[in-house]
């Protein structure tokens, strides 16, 4: 059988696999669907360290190969995080990222602090790259000086794996990119949702509630596969790839660009089983083709 592990920054997945954060469940509703234990590694839902209404609605919408949406980051207050949720992560038999954003570099201070001295995350995702908020995120994720500044004020507050989740921003992802590790992320997760909207011709108003939203699955996965292919080549540390990955052929492509792992995300709305049928058509691949290790084909397609 050939080795399917992986290494994020010290956090040891079974598998190249994860899920893009807010495109999976939170509560443990996701074992309906497959063992959560068949994942390598489990990232929630996006946390503010303070409770959030989120963005009004309708918060979703079809677009052609794609998903339209704006939800806005709703969150629970840290105390019914902690009592509500925390339980059930706790039990989770995998590494569990748990992703957090802020408002301003005190916040995120705030809720990686928090989270680190909970004692059951694997490792942080910072969310850098929220297209549907009107501070913070995206802020900090379209600018290297503010990111950099950002990644070291949080990098004093925890020893855990610290991950940078970048958008797909073409002027200058690759030196947001070199930005975050040069100030001590551990790994960068790429690419978050592009901003997107749609206008209802009937009516001839915006679609979303929040006018403005952010296009996921297959349509973008071209975009995302070059925009892994650039930030391998500019930065060392690992990457977790997604953007449109609907099955292996999928995955292989973005390892090829340079991912270490990879997120399903879109997918999971469409297609429950879409995680379980990939792990093991990849596993097939690997064996069809003499691969002994699926690190082997990280960057090949640079070679
Ligand atoms: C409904 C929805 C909610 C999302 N919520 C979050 C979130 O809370 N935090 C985050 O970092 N990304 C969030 N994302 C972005 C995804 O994690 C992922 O980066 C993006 O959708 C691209 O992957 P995909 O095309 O496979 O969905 C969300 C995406 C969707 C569609």
């Amino acid at each position: 059988m050939p080795n399917l592990c992986v290494n994020i920054a010290g956090i040891k997945m079974k598998n190249p696999f994860t899920v893009g954060s807010g495109t999976f469940g939170n509560d443990g509703e996701f074992e309906k669907f497959f063992p959560i234990e068949l994942l390598g590694a489990l990232t929630p839902k996006t946390i503010r360290s303070y409770e959030w209404p989120g963005n009004p609605p309708p918060r979703l919408a079809e677009a052609a190969a794609g998903l339209l949406s704006s939800v806005g980051i709703p969150s629970k207050s840290w105390e019914r995080f902690v009592k509500e949720d925390v339980p059930v992560l706790k039990k989770i038999p995998i590494p569990v990222i748990q992703s957090v954003i802020g408002r301003t570099e005190e916040e995120y201070v705030e809720i990686v602090k928090k989270c680190s001295d909970l004692g059951v995350f694997a490792g942080i995702e910072l969310n850098l790259s929220c297209p549907n908020l009107k501070q913070g995120g995206l802020s900090f994720g379209s600018d290297p000086q503010a990111s950099e500044s950002l990644i070291k004020k949080v990098r004093k507050q925890t020893k855990l794996p610290l991950i940078a989740k970048l958008p797909p921003d073409y002027s200058n992802i690759v030196n947001v990119a070199k930005a975050v590790e040069s100030a001590g992320a551990d790994a960068i997760a790429m690419i978050n949702a592009p901003r997107a909207m749609a206008i209802d011709y009937k009516t001839r108003k915006p679609v979303l509630g929040n006018k403005v939203g952010a296009l996921s699955g297959p349509a973008i996965k071209p975009i995302a596969v070059y925009l892994v292919w650039e930030v391998y080549k500019a930065v060392s540390i690992p990457i977790i790839g997604m953007g449109g990955i609907v099955d292996f052929r999928d995955v292989i492509e973005f390892m090829s660009a340079g991912a270490r792992a990879v997120a399903f995300g879109t997918i999971n709305f469409i297609d429950t089983q879409a995680i379980p049928r990939a792990l093991k058509d990849l596993e097939n691949y690997l064996i069809e083709n003499n691969i002994d290790d699926v690190n082997e084909i990280v960057g090949c397609a640079h070679c």
